[in-house]
C-alpha cells in the first residue's frame, strides 16, 4: 500500500481512519516512537507511587523511585511476562515485588533480588543479565511538572518535540503565583467509537460548535438572559455553555495558528477573562508574584486550546488536559484531566470544576454531542458511500491573518504522512510552518 496515495494536500482517503494495518503502523512510526503524555508529577508525590499508563500499544507504568526520581517502566515482570502494577494507580513501597513468583526490582527497574538464586547458576538469566530487569522507557523527561516518555532512544528532545506548543504548559503554569500546578487526581476515563483523527481535528474545528452545540448552547443562553434580568448577573458557567451558540460568522473570526509536527492553537472566543471580585483577587496575587507587566504578558496570550499531535488537547486557560490513547481504528479512550492552580483563590478552582463538568466531562450535552458525530462519521468511512474525506475548506489560502478553515486538518496530516513515511527516526518529522 502506498500511503503516500492516500493522503494528498486536500482530501484523505477514508482508510487512513479504517483500516486495520495503518492503525498498527501509526502506533509503531508515531505513538511508540515520540513523546508521549505519561501523567504529572503531582500524581506520583510519594516514592513508591506509580500510575499505569499505555504508551500506544505497551502497557507502561510511571512511579516514583528512592532518588525521587520518575521512571517510566515497562509494566511486565522479565520472568514470565506477569504485569507488575495491576491496579490503575497505587504505592508498591519500596521495591515492585512480581505477584507470580516474587522477583523483586528496584522502583528505577533493576532487578533487586530473585528467590532461591541457585537455580539459575550457569543459565544466561544471571543477575547481571540486563534482561532479568524490567525494561524501561527509552527516555523520559518532564516539562513544568508534565511527565513525558519515548519508547524510541533517538529523535528530538522533548522540547524540540513540543516547539512552540509548550506555550500549553506555561499558560497553564503561569496562571499560578508560584508557577505550578497540581493534578486533581481523579479523570474521566471515555471510549470514543470512532478513529483518534476525529477528535485531534475537531478540537480547532471553529465551525463546529454554531451547529453541533447549538441547542445546548441556546438553552443555556436563554436560563443565562433570565437570571441576569432578575439578578442583574448570571454565573459564569452559563457563559461557558451559551457561548457555544455563537453565530457562524463569529465562530469564522476565530484564528487557529498551526505549528509543525502538527500541533496548534485555537485562539480564545469565550472570553474566559472576566472582570469580577474572584478574577480580580486572582489577578492581585499574581501581580504580587510576578509584577504587573509580566501578569500582563502572562494573561493576554488568548488561547483557548493547545493542541499536541496526536494526542493531547490542552486547555490552559481552565487547567483541562485531555490526553487520548488510541485502541483500535475504530476506538479511541480519551482521558480527560484538570489541575489546580498552587496558591491561587478556591474560586478560582471551582471555575476550572465547573468548565470540567459542564463542557469536558462524559455526562454534558457538548461532550455527548461530539461524541456523537465522531461515532457517526466512523460509520460513514466505513461504509461504501464515498472514498474521500474532504479538507478543502480555504485550501491554498493558508495565510496567518484569516479566520478558521481547514488549514489545521490539512496540517495535521503534514506531520502525519511524514511520521508514517519515515524509514529512520520518525520524531524528526516536521510539517511545514504554515499559519493560519
Ligand atoms: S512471572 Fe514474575 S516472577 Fe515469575
Ligand atoms: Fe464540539
Amino acid at each position: 500500500m502506498n500511503l503516500q496515495e492516500l493522503v494528498e494536500p486536500d482530501r484523505v482517503h477514508k482508510r487512513v481512519y479504517t483500516d486495520q494495518s495503518i492503525f498498527d503502523r501509526e502506533m509503531t512510526q508515531i505513538f511508540e516512537r515520540v513523546w508521549v503524555y505519561c501523567g504529572h508529577d503531582s500524581q506520583v508525590p510519594q516514592v513508591g507511587d506509580y500510575h499505569a499508563v499505555t504508551i500506544g500499544r505497551q502497557p507502561m507504568v510511571m512511579i516514583r523511585g528512592k532518588d525521587r526520581q520518575i521512571h517510566v517502566l515497562h509494566n511486565r515482570c522479565p520472568h514470565r511476562g506477569v504485569q507488575l502494577c495491576g491496579n490503575q494507580r497505587g504505592n508498591v513501597g519500596s521495591a515492585l515485588v512480581c505477584s507470580y513468583h516474587a522477583w523483586s526490582f528496584h522502583l528505577d527497574g533493576r532487578l533487586r533480588s530473585v528467590p532461591l538464586p541457585r537455580g539459575y547458576d550457569g543459565t544466561r538469566m544471571t543477575a547481571d543479565n540486563p534482561d532479568c530487569s524490567v525494561k524501561r522507557a527509552a527516555r523520559v523527561d518532564a516539562y513544568r511538572g508534565f511527565v513525558f516518555a519515548s519508547l524510541s532512544a533517538t529523535g528530538p528532545s522533548l522540547l524540540e518535540f513540543l516547539g512552540e506548543a509548550k506555550v500549553a504548559f506555561d499558560d497553564m503554569c503561569d496562571r499560578s503565583p508560584v508557577g505550578e500546578v497540581e493534578v486533581v487526581p481523579v479523570c474521566h476515563r471515555v471510549i470514543q467509537h470512532s478513529n483518534w483523527k476525529f477528535f485531534m481535528e475537531n478540537q480547532l474545528d471553529a465551525l463546529h460548535p454554531s451547529v453541533t452545540h447549538q441547542s445546548t448552547g441556546a438553552a443555556a443562553g436563554r436560563i443565562e438572559q433570565q437570571i441576569k434580568e432578575a439578578t442583574g448577573a448570571a454565573p459564569l458557567y452559563y457563559h461557558y455553555l451559551s457561548a457555544f451558540a455563537s453565530k457562524f460568522e463569529q465562530w469564522d473570526a476565530v484564528q487557529t495558528i498551526n505549528f509543525p509536527r502538527g500541533h496548534g492553537i485555537l485562539k480564545a472566543y469565550m472570553g474566559l477573562r472576566p472582570q469580577d471580585p474572584d478574577t480580580r483577587a486572582h489577578e492581585a496575587l499574581l501581580v504580587q508574584a510576578y509584577g504587573a507587566e509580566q501578569t500582563e504578558a502572562y494573561l493576554s496570550r488568548g488561547i483557548h486550546h493547545v493542541l499536541v499531535y496526536p494526542f493531547l488537547s490542552v486547555q490552559s486557560p481552565l487547567q483541562q488536559l485531555r490526553c487520548l490513547r488510541p485502541i483500535g481504528p475504530g476506538k479511541t479512550l480519551s482521558e480527560i484531566w484538570h489541575f489546580r492552580l498552587k496558591g491561587a483563590p478556591e474560586a478560582i478552582y471551582r471555575r476550572a470544576l465547573w468548565y470540567y463538568n459542564l463542557v469536558n466531562s462524559p455526562a454534558t450535552m457538548v461532550n455527548a454531542d461530539d461524541l456523537e458525530n465522531w461515532t457517526k462519521g466512523q460509520w460513514g468511512l466505513e461504509s461504501d458511500g464515498g472514498d474521500w474525506v474532504s479538507f478543502h475548506r480555504n485550501f491554498g489560502d493558508d495565510t496567518e491573518d484569516r479566520g478558521v478553515s481547514e488549514a489545521v486538518m490539512r496540517n495535521q496530516f503534514r506531520a502525519w504522512s511524514q511520521y508514517m513515511a519515515e524509514t529512520g527516526n520518525a520524531g524528526d518529522a516536521s510539517a511545514a510552518h504554515v499559519r493560519r
